[in-house]
């Protein structure tokens, strides 16, 4: 079963192949009835297994309209051997294969896992992330260079306002470095604008800020471009998607940030909208595809970077909360798909079986009725939902024209559907750029 020509296989080759892998090794695919259920006549009421691999993948229909699919993957769960010899019977490396055309890491890029003592690297888990998407034909973004949060223990102890500029740049240096050339995009800077933190900028108090000042960001930016030049330099960031008042100074805020950066000529090619949302909206409107549109202007790409749906709010058994995540996928991704600078869809994750909300006991994250949480396409036993299905066709519809009548339906913040949610519109305290109409 050896296949050494792999790794030389161009990506839509490698697809064609991963598509029939299952049937090929005869191994049960997600979606696929395993040969061993062939020999066990199906009750005559069974409907057949849908399927959700090869050509019927949210990865070959995103391709097919020219969008990137993929999600967060836990790279010490990946069955590389297996992968190698297209033999892996992993239902999570099985699943990547077939539905991811890039791939980000959950925690393994982050500074605690790359990072065990202030003057080591252990690359073993990122380089393993390489090496699986290169077999797989998969993009890879890199997640992500400086954040406040994640950081290994000894950095408090360590970091200094002596030394802090040093330790971000000879970070980025060494590992935006070593994977050179093979980055679709890098979160260069990850959440950094915090209002609640009430500077003028926007900025968040973070380490970073202390110890470096503002400049730390364009600092980040800048070491990363010249360590990875063909890489786009992403600002990603949470709780921009909607139309409340938090929501909408925040985005005016993280858009002023761009501007600045962009006017001085800082590298930055995208802007990353993390997408977690709750399945008890409040929905996204007009506020969100203004700021796409303002990035579209200034030749800014738009990546939806960690979409899942949290449903702890939400009462009901399973069916319901299916349901409910699975109409947030469907009207998202019809709000932010028919802009062209959007050119990528990550979920943080693809199954329920591994998902940060299920990982956490913060009230953010707990159901009342101790149940667990379904916010991805697949379920836990690696079969779809009804979110599978409406990422698919948002897929398929991407870059059709929406109706407006289809926007408007859309709650905003105070009830009322708004005229027309793709007027201009100002963002609060932003420099007077006027917004294009489309
Ligand atoms: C943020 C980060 C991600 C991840 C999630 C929770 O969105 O950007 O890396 O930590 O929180 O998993």
């Amino acid at each position: 079963m050896g296949t050494p020509e792999l790794g030389i296989l161009n990506r839509r080759e490698f697809a064609r192949r991963a598509a029939s892998l299952g049937i090929a090794v005869g191994l049960p695919v997600p979606g696929f009835a395993s040969p061993s259920s062939k020999k066990k006549p199906l009750p005559p009421s069974a409907a057949p297994m849908p399927s959700i691999g090869g050509a019927d993948s949210l990865r070959a229909h995103a391709e097919g309209v020219g969008l990137h699919f993929g999600f967060a993957v836990v790279p010490e769960l990946l069955d590389m051997e297996g992968a190698r010899t297209q033999s892996t019977n992993d239902p999570y490396t099985r699943a990547v294969i077939a539905q991811a055309d890039i791939l980000v890491a959950e925690n393994a890029m982050k500074w605690s896992s790359l990072r065990p003592t202030s003057t080591t690297f252990d690359f073993t888990q990122a380089d393993k992330l390489f090496d699986f998407a290169a077999l797989c034909g998969q993009l890879v973004r890199g997640h992500n260079l400086c954040w406040h949060e994640q950081l290994p223990s000894w950095f408090a102890k360590t970091a200094t306002r002596e030394n802090a500029q040093a330790l971000l740049t000879q970070h980025i240096q060494i590992v935006a470095g070593r994977y050179a050339g093979r980055v679709q995009s890098w979160d260069a800077v990850n959440e950094a604008v915090h209002i609640p933190d009430g500077r003028a900028d926007g900025l968040r108090k973070s380490p970073w800020l202390d110890l470096i000042g503002p400049e730390y960001v364009e600092m980040a930016f800048a070491t990363a471009a010249l360590a990875d030049p063909q890489a786009k330099l992403t600002y990603n960031d949470y709780d921009i998607e909607l139309d409340t008042p938090e929501q909408t100074a925040k985005r005016g805020q993280v858009l002023m940030l761009v501007r600045r950066l962009h006017a001085r000529g800082v590298p930055i090619g995208a802007v990353g909208i993390q997408s977690h949302l709750q399945a008890t909206g409040p929905a996204p409107g007009a506020g969100l595809i203004g700021f796409v549109r303002e990035l579209a202007g200034m030749g800014i790409e738009v990546y939806v970077t960690e979409m899942d749906v949290n449903t702890h709010l939400l009462p009901g058994a399973s069916e319901a909360q299916d349901a409910a995540v699975a109409e947030v996928y469907r009207n998202y991704l019809a709000l932010v798909l028919p802009e062209p600078n959007v050119k990528a869809v990550l979920t943080w994750g693809i199954s329920d079986a591994h998902t940060w909300l299920n990982e956490s006991s913060q009230p953010w994250a707990v159901r009342a009725d101790g149940s667990r949480q379904r916010p991805l396409p697949l379920d836990e036993g690696y079969q779809p939902k009804a979110a599978f299905y409406a990422i698919r066709t948002a897929f398929d519809a991407a870059r059709q024209p929406v109706a407006i009548g289809d926007i408007t339906k859309s709650p905003s913040p105070d009830g009322k559907a708004t005229a027309d949610p793709f007027a201009p519109f100002a963002v609060p305290g932003s420099p007077s750029v006027e917004p294009k109409p489309r």
